[in-house]
């Protein structure tokens, strides 16, 4: 899908957010450090003030607000362009991308379910009211439809009888926290490949 990328040669990241930036500091803390296969370059949010861009100024990184408009994904597109990005990683990036940036990034996308079951912005509350005694997290390819592309990666939690939003947030985030690191690494070492809508994982538990 990418280029395979070495430490000296790390596949430049652009994390797209729009709050906490939780999944953000994890991949700040395990690729900015040096000596990764890739590394965050750009940090780009859908509003100003949210607590990821600090994360991003903390950690050095290039960071910018790019809030709604009828350009956006153009001017957004060519911002990355110009840190070099070459993949765009949503994680929590509370917005659609169009085809006139899909044409130009490849972007992937993290989604605190087991899709397709609850894709959308609720996904949480979702399956706490629909009553499932399984959920999880997924990354999966963005292709321009809500939470549709292609599942790279996917793992389970159990759902308690007494879990709320907030109790089943925290055991999905520790989760997203494992997966989308990894999902990066198995990307960038180009061990990742795409027929159709089905991912195969090269030398590891799909050969
Ligand atoms: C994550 O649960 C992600 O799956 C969803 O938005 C949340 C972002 O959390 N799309 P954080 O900002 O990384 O803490």
């Amino acid at each position: 899908m990418l280029r395979p990328a070495t430490p000296d040669d790390p596949l430049r990241l652009g994390v797209l957010v729009s709050g906490a930036g939780s999944n953000l500091q994890v991949l700040l803390d395990t690729f900015n450090g040096g000596g990764r296969e890739a590394r965050v370059v750009a940090v780009a949010a859908t509003r100003p003030g949210v607590r990821a861009l600090e994360r991003a100024a903390a950690a050095g990184v290039p960071h910018e607000a790019f809030p709604l408009a009828d350009d956006r994904d153009v001017r957004l597109a060519d911002w990355l362009d110009g840190h070099g990005v070459e993949l765009v990683v949503c994680a929590g990036w509370m917005g659609i991308l169009t085809a006139p940036f899909l044409e130009r990034h490849v972007a992937i996308n993290l989604h605190p379910a087991l899709l397709p079951a609850f894709p959308g912005a609720h996904a949480v509350r979702d399956a706490l009211d629909h009553g499932v005694r399984v959920t999880g997290v997924t990354v999966h390819v963005v292709d321009g439809g809500v939470d549709s592309g292609p599942i790279l990666l996917q793992a389970a939690v159990p759902v308690h009888y007494d879990d709320d939003a907030e109790t089943l947030s925290a055991r999905l985030h520790q989760l997203e926290h494992r997966l989308l690191p990894q999902a990066i690494s198995l990307l960038a070492a180009d061990r990742v490949e795409l027929s159709g809508r089905r991912a195969r994982v090269v030398d590891g538990e799909d050969s």
